[in-house]
């Protein structure tokens, strides 16, 4: 690897998934290793990356728009320095437009995709040389995460760890498999290293992430096929870990083993991401799920058997190609049978290159929008109705931010709840504390003290 000596600064935008986040914080660490230090500060940025999402229209546009500010910031910052603004576009809009975005936006110097960032300290190192504009969009996770295993440094009381990526699912409205390619999943001992180094930085919840975490299957230290359940439990061997969480799971993969898990493992938060987008055979056919209702149904119920205080919550996709008023009559009564605690919704969005796109029956803009509508009310008063079920309860909160009043400090419930907490203590950061909810919001818990 390239070792420019500099003191540079960098400023990263990142939109997208967790996974996302989890890249962007793997950029800061690997430009750390060639002497650029993150800023929130872009008119002081010597380098600019934005790690774009290609899920929905508006993601691919907003990058557009950015650029054009990008623009103008480059322009006064190159007029007052003598250094050049390195403009870097990374994450899936760049895997599926390529050079385009070089046709589009001039100021790009670097594209790079969500499988081959590792290389972005070469490239900087060749754009200082004077080399010209670079792009590397190669899929080479093994390689990314050999790589990224040095650079890591990160000490946040919660974080994330990438365990699979990809997919090779392919649901019909989805450019995951497009823009970061075939399944691929990492050792357990690769994986129980990180946890282990971000415990002993003082991290006491660790996220596994997974466009399909729960297709996870890699191997283990006698190189035999592993499983998330096993994963699970051989990261809780980790005393400092207090929580495990993993995200984004699809039913397809949801076994008995990972169902039981629930109900065994005290570390494993009794909250899942299972996302259903839709509760119509009809739909979930045409959408290439691979799932019924009736097996969204049966999973749920087992693992309430397991685990009777599991939070659920779901993705929604409102008007798929086809989409009746009965098909989605049957998406709300779904809702209204499981009952959420706090879900994501969305209008379908025509995505280029998915089967989905070349429909003829497309629904209307306008049918979208009342559905979107009536099924986000639906998904509001369920996680209303869930939250204040927690008033006058004691729970154990893990508490990992700064308020946005000065004697506030935030942290997070089992379920995943946004937690308040009036009087701030600078020592309850990183502590799992039992505190009595007094109020639910929308949106969070306000909670005291006992
Ligand atoms: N791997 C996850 C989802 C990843 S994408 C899974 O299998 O569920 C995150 C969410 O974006 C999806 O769950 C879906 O609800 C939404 N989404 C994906 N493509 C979309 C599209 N073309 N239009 C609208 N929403 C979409
Ligand atoms: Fe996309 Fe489907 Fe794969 Fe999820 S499972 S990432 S929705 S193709
Ligand atoms: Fe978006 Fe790519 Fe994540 S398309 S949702 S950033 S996997």
């Amino acid at each position: 690897m390239e070792k420019v000596k500099a003191n540079k600064k960098l400023y990263i935008k990142t939109y997208g998934c967790q996974m996302n986040v989890y890249d962007s914080d793997n950029m800061r660490d690997l430009m750390a290793t060639i002497g650029y230090q993150q800023t929130d500060e872009i008119s002081e940025a010597n380098m600019v990356i934005i790690n774009t999402c290609h899920i929905r229209e508006k993601a691919t546009e907003k990058l557009y728009s950015d650029l054009g500010r990008v623009r103008k910031v480059k322009n006064k910052f190159e007029e007052k320095s003598d250094d050049k603004m390195i403009v870097a576009v990374a994450g899936c809009v760049s895997q599926a437009e390529g050079k385009e975005i070089f046709r589009r936006s001039q100021i790009v110097d670097i594209i790079v995709g969500p499988e081959s960032y590792q290389t972005l300290p070469d490239l900087v190192g060749r754009i200082l040389r004077g080399q010209g504009k670079q792009i590397d969009l190669d899929f080479k996770p093994n390689n990314k995460f050999d790589l990224l295993q040095e650079s890591r440094s990160s000490s946040e009381i919660s974080n994330f760890v990438s365990i699979q990526e990809g997919c090779d699912k392919f649901c019909t409205f989805c450019v995951v498999p497009y823009t970061r390619g075939a399944e691929f999943s990492r050792k357990v001992q690769d994986i129980y290293s990180e946890a282990l180094k971000h415990a002993q930085n003082g991290t006491k919840e660790i996220y596994l992430l997974g466009q399909n975490v729960n297709a996870y299957h890699g191997l283990d230290e006698n190189g035999e096929s592993s499983n998330l359940a096993k994963l699970i439990d051989k990261i809780s061997e980790i005393p400092e870990i207090e929580r495990i969480r993993y995200t984004t799971s699809h039913p397809r993969d949801m076994d008995d083993e990972l169902i039981l898990c629930h109900g065994q493992n005290q570390k494993l938060m009794p909250f899942l991401h299972l996302p259903v987008q839709s509760g119509s055979n009809n739909i979930l056919q045409k959408m290439n799920r691979k799932h019924t209702r009736q097996d969204y149904f049966k999973i749920i119920e087992k693992l309430r058997q397991k685990r009777p205080d599991i939070g659920l919550s779901s993705d929604f996709i409102v008007g798929f190609p086809g989409e009746t008023d009965q098909d989605f009559e049957d998406t709300l009564d779904l809702i209204e049978k499981i009952k959420f605690t706090a879900c994501y919704s969305f209008k379908y969005s025509s995505r280029p290159g998915t089967v989905a796109a070349d429909a003829k029956i497309q629904v209307a803009e306008d049918i979208k929008s009342k559905r979107l509508k009536i099924l986000q009310d639906l998904l509001n008063q369920q996680q209303i109705e869930f939250n204040q079920s927690f008033e006058g309860v004691e729970m154990p909160i893990l508490f990992d931010k700064k308020g946005k009043e000065k004697s506030q400090i935030m942290g997070k419930s089992p379920w995943l709840q946004s937690v308040i907490l009036e009087d701030f203590d600078e020592k309850y950061f990183g502590q799992t504390i039992n505190v009595k909810i007094i109020k639910a919001r929308p949106n969070s818990l306000i909670a005291k003290t006992i």
